[in-house]
């Protein structure tokens, strides 16, 4: 089954010599990789235009970070998704759990961010997960649920869930393969409610937290996850590799 693995390389490129030699070392871990499934890179939004030009004749598909909710206009600092779009990027991750920490980010700002990137026709790839102070299982149906109640049926097929307890992150602890498999089916009982069932099971939900290459297969085949989400093992082009390599 063909699975979707995405690295976030956060904000960890502080240099253009960093950027140069990831690029370099990424295509020579990949170039005779030959894999099905569906390999993104998500570097920081800065550095986006030269990943896509990089990457232009390579199947390694390119996302954004983050995007802001309106197209364009006065809002300093932030990125358009039709800029993203125009790139050539296919996908942007929104709501991240560090976005939601450190920007205050809330589920109505990500409802908005999720609708823009639809209409300029890149992929959000939509975290959910809980801060430490919260129970989890109401963070995620709350974030979930705002997504389904004003989100089409046909939008459902160009979307993604990331599941990312915050705990994971960056902590070398994953949840058992159970919890995220309980998590992945709440995600799923809460499309089905609103969209049915036969949408429930197609809607891609990836894993994060913490993968490795000596996990990524138990998250992808034992919890059912569609893909993965990667951070700090996608800043090494050779454990991004292993990772891919892992999954078959
Ligand atoms: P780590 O893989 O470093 O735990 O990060 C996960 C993540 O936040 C991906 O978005």
């Amino acid at each position: 089954m063909q699975k979707l693995v995405v690295g976030n390389l956060k904000m960890n490129m502080e240099s253009v010599s960093q950027r140069d030699t990831y690029c370099k070392e990424f295509k020579e871990e990949f170039k005779d990789l030959k894999t099905d499934h569906v390999v993104a890179l998500c570097p920081p939004n800065i550095y986006l235009e030269h990943f896509c030009k990089e990457f232009t004749h390579t199947p390694v598909i390119m996302g954004a970070q983050d995007c802001f909710w309106e197209l364009y206009g006065s809002y300093t600092g932030n990125t358009s998704p039709k800029t993203i779009q125009s790139l050539g990027a296919e996908m942007v991750i929104v709501g991240h759990s560090e976005r939601r920490k450190y920007n205050h980010e809330t589920n109505e700002d990500i409802a908005q961010k999720v609708a823009i990137s639809l209409r300029v026709g890149i992929m959000p790839i939509i975290c959910v997960g809980y801060l430490d102070t919260e129970d989890e299982m109401e963070s995620v149906r709350a974030q979930v649920n705002i997504i389904v109640d004003n989100f089409t049926t046909d939008d459902m097929e160009n979307l993604v869930f990331a599941y990312e307890p915050m705990w994971a992150i960056g902590s070398g602890k994953t949840p058992t393969t159970d919890e995220i498999h309980t998590m992945i089916m709440l995600i799923r009982s809460i499309v089905s409610a609103r969209h049915g069932k036969d949408v429930a099971e197609n809607v891609a939900i990836l894993y994060g937290g913490s993968v490795v290459a000596e996990n990524v297969t138990e998250v992808c085949t034992n919890a059912y996850a569609d893909g993965v989400l990667i951070g700090r093992a996608s800043l090494s082009p050779s454990n991004f590799a292993r990772i891919v390599r892992m999954l078959g």
